[in-house]
């Protein structure tokens, strides 16, 4: 048997195989509909390694600190909740307008993330070539940072395109709802800006089972007295935490496992232990207070649930098909755009000339 032919035979197994793990990571996971548009399989043939490059990577810059796995799965969802999951939340200001960045939701981002997917970018396009979008790169750096922090492992539908326009300061305030708000603005928020319901907003406010929060975005429920639905004990070490306004402090999400993607956070909840009034408010609230108990109960149902609400948020409003670009730097559009798009669009698709 020659060398080549052994290796060809490894390498069909090999890909055999991996077929194999995804199409069960797949049906291991109850998924919602795919937009059109987006696919399991886009970047099978134009960047096989897609996936690995990222993971790989991740998995070394986590070694080193695993808060940037919040940082990175916070990305992904105001990307999304900002006019879709087009990676507009990566654009820098410019002359073009403002960005996302400059709105104040920016300051629990952690400005490392945006240095992480643009890495991530450089890494990719160095080995596929300009074919995968910054928006794709960012939903499969948030599945990986919940990944190898503990969670679920699911799937990631592919295809979606980078958007060339800003989002407005406004709608970013609008499409944000702040960590001070209670249930009834987030549901309606939800509701009618994403079309999000209560299962989705109980689920997805689980990923506040990772990653740290402001002073600043708490301490209206510590001073000028203690918010009452706040257990007594965690309000005092609260208060050692952040001993007066303004502090530019913070403190864990989840108490009980702060750098593990588990279902401790509801536990939390259940004991009046949740840090933002966004969380704790869910379970003062007869709406949504069931949901997070069977979540608090059983972990493989909150797995469930999230897998499904993550990928149905990672799909809204999102740019498919000749709409939108592949950005060649994630933080900023790409030059000529308008001439670019106008002559993709009267091409039908035959994207790259080059
Ligand atoms: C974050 O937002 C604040 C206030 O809007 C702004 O002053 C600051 O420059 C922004 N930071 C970045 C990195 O964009
Ligand atoms: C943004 O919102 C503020 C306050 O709600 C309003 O006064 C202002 O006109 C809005 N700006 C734009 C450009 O819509
Ligand atoms: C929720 O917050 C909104 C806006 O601050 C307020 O109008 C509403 O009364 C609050 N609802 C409840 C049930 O507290
Ligand atoms: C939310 O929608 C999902 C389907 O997307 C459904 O299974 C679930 O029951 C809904 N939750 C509520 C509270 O209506
Ligand atoms: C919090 O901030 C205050 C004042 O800015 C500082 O004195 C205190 O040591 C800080 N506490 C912690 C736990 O970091
Ligand atoms: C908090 O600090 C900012 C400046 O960093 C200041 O504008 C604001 O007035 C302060 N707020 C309070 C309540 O001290
Ligand atoms: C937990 O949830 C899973 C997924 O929905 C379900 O199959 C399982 O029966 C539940 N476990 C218990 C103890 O209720
Ligand atoms: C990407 O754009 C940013 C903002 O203009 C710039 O600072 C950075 O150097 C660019 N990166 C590359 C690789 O060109």
């Amino acid at each position: 048997m020659s060398l080549s032919t052994i290796s060809l035979r490894s390498l069909l197994l090999l890909s055999l195989l991996s077929l194999h793990v995804s199409l069960n990571a797949i049906q291991a996971q109850t998924y919602p509909p795919l937009v059109n548009g987006l696919s399991w399989t886009f970047h099978d043939f134009d960047c096989p390694n897609l996936e690995s490059i990222i993971t790989n990577r991740l998995r070394q810059v986590f070694q080193n600190d695993i808060g940037q796995a919040a940082g990175l799965l916070r990305l992904h969802f105001h990307d999304c909740f900002v006019q879709g999951c087009d990676a507009s939340v990566l654009l820098v200001g410019s002359a073009s307008g403002p960005s996302e960045q400059a709105a104040p939701p920016n300051l629990s981002l952690r400005q490392q993330a945006f240095r992480i997917i643009e890495d991530l970018r450089n890494r990719v396009h160095r080995q596929c070539g300009r074919v995968v979008s910054c928006a794709d790169i960012t939903a499969l750096a948030a599945r990986d940072a919940i990944v190898l922090s503990g969670g679920p492992a699911y799937e990631v539908p592919l295809g979606r395109r980078d958007g060339t326009t800003f989002a407005t300061r406004n709608e970013t305030l609008r499409n944000l709802p702040a960590p001070t708000s209670n249930t009834s603005v987030l549901l309606t928020s939800l509701a009618t800006n994403q079309n999000l319901n209560a299962t989705d907003l109980v689920a997805l406010s689980g990923g506040h089972t990772i990653g740290i929060g402001h002073c600043t975005s708490f301490e209206g429920r510590l001073f000028p007295a203690r918010d009452p639905t706040m257990d007594q004990t965690f309000f005092n070490n609260l208060r050692g935490t952040c001993p007066a306004l303004n502090t530019t402090n913070t403190t864990v999400l989840d108490i009980r496992s702060p750098n593990v993607f588990d279902n401790r956070y509801y536990v939390d909840l259940m004991n009046r232990q949740g840090l933002f009034t966004s969380d704790q408010d869910m379970y003062t609230d007869s709406r949504t207070r069931g949901i997070i108990t069977s979540f608090a109960v059983n972990q493989t149902l909150f797995f469930e649930k999230f897998v499904y609400s993550m990928t149905k948020m990672g799909q809204l409003n999102v740019l498919t098909g000749t709409r939108g670009e592949i950005r060649a730097n994630c933080s900023v559009r790409n030059s000529g755009n308008d001439f670019l798009s106008l002559v993709v669009e009267s091409q039908g698709g035959d994207l790259s000339g080059f």
